[in-house]
């Protein structure tokens, strides 16, 4: 199963210790959606989206290239890292929409943040991800290439 995934990491790099984290142990590419605008990830069985979460959204660039670039009828996963570790996926919806991608998991953590007032206080999820969520991540990951291989 070949795999990918596109990330974009601005903040603190927070989103990119997770993919690393994933690449360390899978044989997987990474793709930096802020430096590539174009490619085509139609060799990929998997794609992988993944990104810090700003304003309620994923970055522009991630959704940017899944709009360009994702072709029709793959399997696809999500992977997102925020102050409020909520599910903001929605906000990939129209990036998605019309490519008849089945979404096959979503993985969702912490992520240190300092935006606006928060800089004040020290931060929020400092420390984020931390070793338990890169162990999550990797299981995750594991997951859904089982479920993958399986079908
Ligand atoms: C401009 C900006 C806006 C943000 N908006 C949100 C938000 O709406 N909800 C949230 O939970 N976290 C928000 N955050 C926190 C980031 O999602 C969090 O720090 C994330 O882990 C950053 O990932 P990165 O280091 O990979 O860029 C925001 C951070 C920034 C810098």
């Amino acid at each position: 199963m070949k795999c990918c995934i596109v990330y974009a990491s601005t903040h603190h790099g927070n989103t990119k210790k997770v993919v690393d984290a994933i690449a360390k142990e899978f044989e997987v590419e990474l793709i930096d959606a802020t430096q590539v605008q174009k490619k085509d990830l139609s060799e990929y069985d998997l794609i992988g989206f993944a990104s810090g979460i700003y304003a309620a959204q994923f970055h522009q660039q991630v959704k940017n290239f899944a709009h360009e670039n994702l072709p029709q009828g793959k399997k696809i996963f999500y992977i997102m890292t925020s102050a409020m570790n909520k599910d903001f996926s929605k906000s990939m919806a129209d990036s998605v929409k019309d490519k008849n991608a089945e979404v096959v998991g979503k993985f969702t953590c912490h992520g240190y943040n300092t935006f606006g007032p928060f800089k004040l206080v020290g931060g929020t999820s400092k420390g984020h991800p931390d070793e338990n969520d890169l162990t999550d991540a990797v299981e995750f990951f594991r997951n859904i290439i089982r479920v993958g291989r399986a079908e």
